[in-house]
C-alpha cells in the first residue's frame, strides 16, 4: 500500500490530469485505488464524471468535522477506483485548520483507518504550498512532481523541494520522491528537449521514462467527466499515462520487497 501526494505549486502544469489518469491506469491494471482530491477547485472529482454540485459532503467534513472516510467517499465510473470530492467548501480549510488541534495530520489520520482497503491513494494537490499542501504531504510516502515542458518550468522547483524537506524534518521523515514527470511535451520544439536535459540534470535517476504529450484529447476528456482512457484510449496521451502506471507500479514494488 502506498500513498501518492501528486504535488507543484504552480497551477496548470497537469496535477490533475496526472492524477485523473494514473489512478484510473492503476485501477485498470487490477489494483484497488482511492483518489483524495486536495483541491477546492475539484477538477479531479468532475474529471471522473462526478457532478460537483450534487454532493453533500467533501474532504472539507473529513479535514473539519472529523466524518470518517467510509461516509464521504464516492464510486468513480471506473470500477476499483473511488474518489474522496472536493467542493468550494474546502477553500475554507485552509484558514479553519489553522486554528486546529495537530492540523497538518488531519488527513494523514483519517486515512490510516482505511489505508489497509487499497493499493493505492493518490492524493491531487492544489496549486499552492498552504496548509492543504502540508496535509498532502504529510499523508504521503511519495511524491510525483509534474513539471510542465515550457521556460519557467524549474522555476519553483526548489521552494517546493525546500517545502519537503522541512515537512521530512518535522512531520514526515520517509516521504520521499517518487519521481518526475514531463507534461505537455511538444516533440517538435527544441525548448521541449531542453527541459528534459535540465530536469535529467536536476533530478538524476528520478525522470519517468514515460513522458506526457501535449494533447488536445488530454484536455477534452475532463469536459465530458472521463479518464482518457474512457475518453480515447487510442491516444498518445493514453498510451503515455499508462506506460506512466505501469512505471509507478513496478517502482512501489520493488520499494515494498526490497
Ligand atoms: N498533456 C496535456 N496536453 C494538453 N493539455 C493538457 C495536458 N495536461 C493538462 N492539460 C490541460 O491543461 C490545463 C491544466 O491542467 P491540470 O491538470 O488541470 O493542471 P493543474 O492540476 O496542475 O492545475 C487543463 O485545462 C488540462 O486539461
Ligand atoms: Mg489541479
Amino acid at each position: 500500500m502506498t500513498t501518492i501526494a501528486i504535488v507543484n505549486q504552480k497551477g496548470g502544469v497537469g496535477k490533475t490530469t496526472t492524477a485523473v489518469n494514473l489512478a484510473s491506469y492503476i485501477a485498470k491494471a487490477g489494483k484497488k485505488v482511492l483518489l483524495v482530491d486536495l483541491d477546492p477547485q475539484g477538477n479531479s472529482t468532475s474529471g471522473l464524471g462526478v457532478d460537483k454540485s450534487s454532493i453533500e459532503s467533501c474532504l472539507y467534513d473529513i479535514l473539519i468535522n472529523e466524518k470518517a472516510v467510509e461516509d464521504i467517499k464516492i464510486n468513480s465510473n471506473i470500477s476499483g477506483l473511488e474518489i474522496i470530492p472536493a467542493s468550494v467548501v474546502l477553500a475554507g480549510a485552509e484558514v479553519e485548520l489553522v486554528k486546529e488541534f495537530s492540523r497538518e495530520t488531519k488527513l494523514k489520520r483519517a486515512l490510516e483507518k482505511i489505508k489497509g482497503d487499497y493499493d493505492f491513494i493518490l492524493i491531487d494537490c492544489p496549486p499552492s504550498l498552504g496548509l492543504l499542501t502540508v496535509n498532502g504531504l504529510v499523508a504521503a510516502d511519495k511524491i510525483i512532481i509534474p513539471v510542465q515542458s515550457e521556460y519557467y518550468a524549474l522555476e519553483g522547483l526548489s521552494q517546493l523541494l525546500h517545502t519537503v524537506q522541512r515537512i521530512k524534518t518535522y512531520l514526515n521523515p520517509h516521504l520521499s520522491l517518487l519521481g518526475v514527470v514531463i507534461t505537455m511535451y511538444d516533440k517538435r520544439t527544441i525548448l521541449s528537449k531542453q527541459v528534459e536535459e535540465e530536469l535529467k540534470k536536476h533530478f538524476p535517476g528520478k525522470l519517468f521514462e514515460a513522458i506526457i504529450p501535449r494533447s488536445i484529447r488530454l484536455a477534452e476528456a475532463p469536459s465530458h467527466g472521463k479518464a482518457i482512457m474512457q475518453y480515447d484510449w487510442l491516444s498518445k496521451g493514453a498510451a503515455a499515462y499508462k506506460k506512466l502506471a505501469k512505471e509507478v507500479i513496478d517502482l512501489c514494488r520493488q520499494e515494498t520487497s526490497a
